[in-house]
């Protein structure tokens, strides 16, 4: 398997950005989206998310049946899912919020499939009214289906298993642990033998789910993890002298490179190492279904945040942004686990040509540990400068944190002019930007709240 590797510059392990979204920020800036009337907001490519759709199909075009949907956690913005159900995907819901905004984005429900290990009476009605595929995650969640399946249901049954191939270098992204939550754990005593039954039990029961992690998981160990669901799927219909089960959902998981501009691994590249550890599973034997979310997006996004004030402390300069753990949740929380590239711009959008000095650069919540990188060389940020935190499409700006009661940032679709893509500072006017979610209001986070029930908790005697 090739893959292609450069080398990092920052002791973080991220290299300083290219110029891919310059005229991108320059333009933002110019027509008011960043600044001071716009403090932070998130950035989405839209041709990108097109051309990235376009690489999972290249990769799986000699696959004869295939269903790729996109985890909407990822980006659970309408617009976003929208753009994705244009270019034909299907989406994988795993909440009722979820499903409403798929719904609202008008993927078929025949192109939806319904995760999550707690989902409730309510919610499997629900789906198998409308002829969503359900994935159960355990044996108990099946026996909730049978009381609720009506035998005309159109939807796709299947029980996700933990092929339990162990976990990669982020704890809380692996999910094909031992003692992982998610799905009947296949190499307990006794498990295989109980699906086995759990299939022959129930004649409608016609797909096996795996999602073996997401970041931090090497190819290697997610190939590994649907290569033992292949093998399960094929011992289950040999076992019961039928091919009951004839699709495989192989989940997503395709892990982003952080550190650099190369969209590393490819879907060509997870393709070859599921191709090795599973040589049948593109044989058309069974119908594939896939649930990618991040390789999607995550490189077609960026956070925009302007700098509001910098300062000295012992002896270490600090960039007080709009970018922080509201937005950028996971690596304030986490930052050897997710360290993000950061690129410093001018007032003007323009990238910022000063001598490099190592800053910290943090954000507006009200806690120490609010910074998005620790010692990071770049130009000398000034108030009124802009940073920009790459490779933030998939799960950041789409899923703020509400800390500090502080406002979902707006997001904004961009499309350059046809000829003009690519280009940097100098062509912001063949940009255009198409608002995805405006900024959340004063009166929207008081309503949020509880302004309804101001009064709730203070006692009268009447
Ligand atoms: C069941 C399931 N499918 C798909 C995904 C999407 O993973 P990724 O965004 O890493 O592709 C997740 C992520 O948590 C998941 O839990």
């Amino acid at each position: 398997m090739t893959q292609t590797t450069s080398a990092p510059q920052h002791e973080d392990g991220t290299a300083p950005p290219a110029a891919r979204f310059d005229a991108i920020v320059e333009a933002a800036v110019q027509q008011g989206l960043l600044g001071e009337g716009g403090p932070v907001a998130g950035f989405i490519d839209t041709a990108g998310v097109r051309a990235s759709v376009g690489a999972l199909r290249d990769a799986f075009a000699a696959t004869p049946e295939v269903l790729h949907t996109f985890a909407a956690k990822a980006c659970s913005l309408i617009p976003v899912l929208r753009l994705l159900a244009d270019c034909g995907m299907g989406c994988e819901v795993a909440s009722p919020g979820e499903l409403r905004l798929a719904l609202e984005a008008g993927f078929p429900a025949s192109r939806v499939v319904l995760d999550s290990p707690a989902k409730t009476r309510e919610e499997i009605r629900l789906a198998l009214a409308l002829g969503v595929a359900v994935n159960a995650d355990s044996l108990g969640e099946l026996r909730r289906i049978d009381a609720l399946r009506n035998p005309s249901t159109s939807s796709v049954l299947g029980l996700r298993v933990n092929p339990q191939v162990g976990g990669g270098s982020i704890g809380p992204m692996s999910t094909a642990t031992d003692t992982s939550k998610f799905g009947v754990a296949l190499r307990d005593p006794g498990a295989r033998e109980a699906i086995v039954e759990a299939f022959r039990e129930r004649p409608w029961l016609t797909r096996l789910h795996a999602h073996v992690g997401s970041q931090g998981c090497p190819l290697e160990l997610i190939a590994a993890g649907v290569a033992r669901t292949y093998e399960l799927a094929e011992e289950i219909n040999a076992t019961l002298g039928a091919r009951q089960i004839t699709s495989l959902d192989i989940g997503g998981g395709l892990p982003v490179n952080f550190a650099d501009e190369t969209v590393r691994p490819s879907y060509a590249d997870y393709v070859a190492a599921l191709t090795a550890a599973a040589p049948g599973l593109f044989s058309g034997r069974y119908a594939l279904v896939t649930e990618f979310g991040r390789s999607l997006v995550a490189k077609n996004g960026f956070i925009g945040a302007r700098v509001e004030y910098t300062k000295d402390a012992g002896g270490r300069r600090i960039a007080l942004t709009h970018a922080g753990a509201q937005t950028a949740t996971r690596t304030v929380l986490m930052p050897d686990a997710w360290p993000l590239r950061i690129g410093a711009f001018g007032p003007d959008g323009a990238p910022k040509a000063s001598p490099v000095l190592a800053q910290d650069i943090a954000g507006p919540c009200c806690f120490a540990g609010d910074v998005v990188a620790y010692g990071r060389e770049l130009p000398e940020l000034a108030e009124g400068d802009v940073v920009v935190l790459y490779d933030t499409g998939a799960y950041y700006f789409s899923t703020p944190w509400a800390y500090n009661s502080l406002p979902r940032p707006a997001v904004y679709g961009f499309r350059v002019a046809a000829g003009q893509e690519g280009e940097g500072p100098g062509h912001a006017g063949a940009v255009t930007f198409a608002t995805v979610r405006g900024p959340q209001s004063l009166d929207s986070i008081a309503a949020e709240s509880g302004l309804a029930h101001v009064d709730a908790l203070i006692e009268r005697d009447d």
